[in-house]
């Protein structure tokens, strides 16, 4: 399939912004797989100047899946403590014990907790395969600049030895002026792109509310449990088993504690 002139020039417009304006993220100094699997886990639902923090700190401390892997699941979820969403931890810590039993698999929707946008990630940051990978911020920059629907970006000549960087491009374009609400002044794809200046706002999923959810009521007690190492089971017992369920604490004490879970 041949690519029209117009896309060509998109895709360069698009790659010659990112190769200046380009944020320094400390995962963008790394192609690898553990580096991205790490950021993009901690990446999901969070901001990114707040997840970098968390990334930055996970790998100084486990730079490598073995290096995880013989550590308690506790340790990570205390360093997890403000990320939220903690079965995203587990599935790190179960992740880093199969890479480091059996390796990196071919199919890496294998590895627990890495559906198709995680397993696109790693293909296009890690490997460098021309992939891009389906995020929020992806797809609204797709959406708004092919309204009919996007050409395989696979088919960008540019792609066979830039395909980092365009997925790492189109991130950040979708993150900084292709946001919701987009901001065309700003955009290096003014020109070139058919939705610039209709001001159409392309909502994002809202969270559920948070204030006395489930969630805030696990967060709760896994908080009082990777501080103290314990807590009361009767303080929230439907919370307390659910934690329990997903594998994130134990009950134990006589049954009336919360406990980190064992390894
Ligand atoms: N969010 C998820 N992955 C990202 C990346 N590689 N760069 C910036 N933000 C991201």
């Amino acid at each position: 399939m041949s690519v029209s002139p117009a896309d060509e020039q998109l895709a360069r417009s698009i790659l010659d912004w990112f190769d200046v304006d380009g944020r320094d993220w400390p995962w963008r100094a790394s192609r690898d797989p553990w580096v991205v699997l790490v950021s993009e886990v901690c990446l999901q639902q969070t901001q990114v100047a707040r997840g970098a923090v968390y990334v930055e700190r996970i790998l100084d401390r486990f730079p490598q899946p073995p290096d995880l892997a013989v550590a308690e699941l506790g340790e990570l979820l205390a360093m997890w403590q403000g990320l939220g969403y903690p079965r995203r931890a587990r599935n790190l810590w179960l992740a880093a014990q199969q890479v480091t039993e059996t390796g990196w698999p071919e199919r890496l929707r294998d590895l627990p907790g890495v559906g198709p946008y995680t397993e696109a990630a790693i293909r296009c940051f890690a490997y460098e395969e021309p992939v891009l990978p389906p995020d929020i911020n992806t797809r609204r920059v797709l959406a708004r600049v092919y309204p009919a629907g996007a050409p395989d970006h696979g088919t960008f000549p540019l792609l066979g030895e830039r395909a980092w960087a365009w997925g790492q491009a189109v991130m950040e374009l979708g993150q900084t002026a292709c946001t919701a609400k987009a901001k065309c002044g700003t955009c290096v794809l003014e020109q070139l792109c058919p939705s610039a200046g209709t001001e159409e706002v392309i909502a994002s999923p809202r969270q559920k509310r948070y204030a006395g959810s489930m969630r805030e009521r696990r967060g709760t007690l896994l908080r009082a449990v990777t501080d103290a190492g314990a807590t009361a089971w009767d303080s929230d017992p439907e919370a307390a088993e659910s934690l329990v369920t997903d594998g994130l604490a134990t009950r134990g004490g006589t049954e009336h504690e919360l406990l980190l879970p064992p390894r």
